[in-house]
């Protein structure tokens, strides 16, 4: 086989609980991940160097060098199975770029599923999970799918029951937001609220939900502690949330770090509408509508 093409769901966070700041840069988490139907493409082809080329969404805000995280995890991957291989990847992208859906994690899972069986190394699930760790946070989750509760980093994962499908809108903004700036924000709002920071706990009537498929519950039950961050550094936000609530959104939340909304539908109909209204509004780039929860990254 000299070629392998992989599809990889984007995310939204349905809890994100934010614990202190740790000693080693990072925050524990309280993360409800939630794969829905967004996705991105990728291609490895078997090369003697490492190399990727990115297309689609944005493409031109992606690294083409050895920052890039698909790269990144074919170079891990080549240093676990102790050999010097080598990968062209193509990146074909749907996932807005820094939008808060783990886009960067998808490409980087997506390129482990993909050289793995290009390479023959028939690893297991949990081999490429602890790699996938080591690249970023949302990785594990981005192999994983299907809707899922992270905590320490977001990284030591738990499958949950979701009955869905959930209709979802996302609202797509100019530019990205950097994660780590946003958790630097979160840091500073804290600091000036002088509170302490409780321990991330999971919403018991959020998992009650997922579990029943109660549309109106879940969007009650959204709730993200980056959200207030996610607005300062970007007020315009704001105002797209707002749309959505006016619109009938079951719910509205910043997805992970933002920028991207997500307005959860009672419908597929309903997300259809929602959709239309948002473009009407003008209170996005670009709208999208998608359905979660959805497996994880597949072979094609
Ligand atoms: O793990 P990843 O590289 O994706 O994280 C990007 C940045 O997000 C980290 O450098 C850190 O600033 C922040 N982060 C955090 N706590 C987490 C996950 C990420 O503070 N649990």
């Amino acid at each position: 086989m000299n070629s392998v093409t992989v599809r990889v769901p984007a995310k939204v966070n349905l809890q994100l609980a934010v614990g202190p700041l740790r000693g080693d840069g990072y925050h524990d988490l309280v993360n409800v991940f939630h794969a829905v139907s967004l996705f991105d493409e990728v291609t490895a082809v078997a090369e003697t160097g490492m190399s990727v080329r990115v297309e689609g969404e944005s493409a031109d805000q992606v690294p083409e060098d050895d920052d890039n995280l698909a790269i990144r995890a074919a170079v891990a991957l080549a240093r676990h199975a102790g050999r010097s291989y080598g990968v062209s990847l193509a990146i074909r992208k749907a996932i807005p770029v820094a939008g808060g859906m783990a886009g960067g994690s998808a490409d980087a899972a997506a390129a482990l599923v993909a050289c793995n069986e290009l390479w023959g190394l028939g690893l297991p699930l949990e081999d490429l999970m602890e790699i996938a760790a080591d690249i970023g946070s949302d990785v594990p989750f981005a192999l994983l799918g299907g809707t899922a509760v992270g905590t320490g980093r977001g990284e030591r994962l738990t499958p949950l029951e979701a009955a869905g499908p959930f209709h979802w809108v996302f609202a797509l903004a100019d530019g990205g937001l950097s994660t780590a700036k946003v958790y630097a924000e979160c840091d500073r709002i804290r600091a000036e609220e002088g509170l302490p920071v409780a321990e991330p706990r999971a919403a018991g009537a959020l998992l009650a939900a997922l579990r029943d498929g109660d549309a109106k519950a879940l969007g009650a039950e959204l709730t993200n502690d980056l959200q207030s961050a996610a607005l300062r550094l970007r007020p315009s936000l704001a105002a797209t949330l707002e749309a959505g609530r006016g619109h009938g959104a079951l719910g509205a939340l910043v997805s992970g770090s933002g920028p991207t909304c997500a307005f959860l539908a009672a419908s597929a109909a309903h997300a259809g509408e929602l959709a239309g209204a948002l473009r009407d509004a003008g209170v996005a780039r670009e709208v999208l509508t998608a359905h979660g929860p959805v497996p994880g990254p597949a072979v094609v």
